[in-house]
């Protein structure tokens, strides 16, 4: 592969990469609805997920199929090279954002709380599951327009939002690590910082200058 065809592939794989901890426990989740018998658990927190599979089930397949169909979204060959490839994954990413969204909103709704739940950030996650909606449909409506930069902006912030959940993980992760275990307090920390780093990302990545328009404004 050239450098030039590996740069185009540089940004999807660091999102993906960035989402590799809530991807694989949603991989998890799924092989554990599918592979145990609910009978035998007895930990509460873990069986609000067997009493209502459907949402958790919907919420983790279609928050990993954004994560991954948004990440290619980037590629700039693709969407300049291949519109209608770029329109059908946008549509497949923006029905997932939206189905994952709202099923995540249904689950802070309906569930009974985590043991450990926070109800800060239940409000944060009811506020942001919504608003990933509302900025694809704003996003979708800007496209139908041919509003590309409005466009553009609103699908990087609805990705941001969700892309957070992997800035979180490895956050508590590397918290964790360093705090020698879990403490609950830190991990919630550790979720708004994660939802900060989403959301300013997101707003420099749409508002720094294109690589060549800085290039000329210096000449
Ligand atoms: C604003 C966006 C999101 C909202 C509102 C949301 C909401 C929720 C809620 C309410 C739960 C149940 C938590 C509990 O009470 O135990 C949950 C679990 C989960 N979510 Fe999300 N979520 C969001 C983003 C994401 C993303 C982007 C992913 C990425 C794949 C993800 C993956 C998961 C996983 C794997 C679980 C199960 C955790 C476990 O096994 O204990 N979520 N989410």
């Amino acid at each position: 592969m050239s450098n030039v065809s590996r740069r185009r592939w540089r940004v999807p794989a660091w999102l993906i990469f960035l989402g590799i901890l809530p991807i694989a426990a949603s991989l998890y989740r799924i092989a554990v609805l599918i592979g145990t018998d609910p009978a035998t658990v007895t930990n509460t927190d873990e069986l609000r997920f067997f009493a209502q599979p459907v949402s958790i089930a919907l919420h983790v397949i279609f928050a990993v199929a954004f994560l991954v169909l948004g990440a290619f979204q980037f590629v700039p060959h693709l969407r300049i090279g291949t519109p209608s490839l770029h329109r059908l994954i946008g549509y497949g990413a923006a029905v997932s954002g939206i189905i994952f969204a709202l099923s995540g909103v249904y689950m802070v709704v309906t569930y009974p709380p985590h043991s450990l739940a926070n109800p800060y950030i239940d409000i944060a996650r009811i506020i942001l599951g919504l608003a990933i909606p509302v900025m694809i449909a704003l996003g979708i409506i800007r496209a139908i327009r041919r509003e590309f930069p409005a466009h553009r902006a609103w699908m990087i912030r609805a990705y941001a939002l969700a892309a957070s959940s992997g800035a979180q993980s490895w956050l508590i992760a590397v918290a964790m690590l360093i705090n020698g275990g879990f403490d609950a307090t830190l991990a919630d920390t550790m979720m708004w910082l994660g939802w900060a780093i989403g959301i300013l990302a997101a707003e420099w990545v749409i508002h720094r200058q294109p690589r060549q328009h800085r290039a000329r404004s210096v000449s």
